[in-house]
């Protein structure tokens, strides 16, 4: 049932027509991963390669998510990949807010909702704007937060490090804590982000007001 749902997502991805973005594209990048995956990472949106094959981070931000991932000690197959939108925006410029607010309304939210992860780790700003609205990701990120019962950890979108080499070892830390976060993801209450014991320039920061619930559908 639920595997047909979300079937059902993908396939319909593939002949959207809801907004612009269907214009330039090859295949739809639904997303992909176990339905009962426990971590659900959303990345930004697709870009060239992920285009051309129809699947999320197959480029060069995907050979370092695949990086990251092994620091974590998981493996692609283990978690659930998706996006913020499902089709490339041009030249990979920014999706806009109403384009964000189809595609998500439409397709993440209920895929979402389906595979009902543990922990769901938003890749960058855009991703992490769904959840905690307003929040800037260089303050917050690889800090937990439980927004309406669910266990949210953003992290900067690995690109960042491809294009800001010193963001590199600043994302890899925070995947390195991610299994110690899965650990203890049922006693991570909605206030408290994680302690952070190392010496980062986010871990000097003060903990982050808890978020406003303003997020939609959780
Ligand atoms: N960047 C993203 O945000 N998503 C992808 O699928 C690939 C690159």
């Amino acid at each position: 049932m639920q595997f047909n749902q979300l079937e059902e997502i993908a396939a319909a991805v593939q002949t959207c027509t809801l907004c612009p973005l269907h214009t330039g594209r090859v295949q739809g990048v639904p997303g992909e991963g176990p339905t009962d995956a426990e971590i659900m990472f959303i990345g930004e949106g697709p870009g060239y390669h992920e285009n051309r094959q129809g699947r999320p981070f197959v480029g060069p931000s995907g050979q370092f998510l695949d990086e990251l991932l092994a620091l974590a000690g998981l493996q692609r197959h283990e978690v659930f990949i998706g996006n913020v939108v499902k089709c490339r925006p041009p030249d990979n410029r920014d999706p806009l807010p109403d384009e964000i607010e189809m595609c998500t309304s439409t397709y993440l939210m209920r895929q979402i909702e389906l595979i009902d992860p543990k922990v769901i780790v938003p890749l960058g700003r855009f991703s992490m704007n769904l959840f905690i609205p307003g929040a800037k990701i260089t303050q917050i990120h690889g800090q937990p937060r439980r927004i309406n019962g669910r266990l949210i950890v953003p992290m900067m979108h690995p690109a960042a490090a491809l294009h800001q080499p010193r963001n590199r070892e600043l994302i890899a830390e925070d995947f390195r804590r991610l299994p110690d976060i899965l650990a203890r993801a049922d006693s991570i209450d909605p206030v408290d982000p994680a302690p952070r014991s190392g010496s980062t320039p986010s871990a000097a920061m003060p903990p982050p007001e808890p978020p406003p619930e303003q997020m939609r559908m959780f």
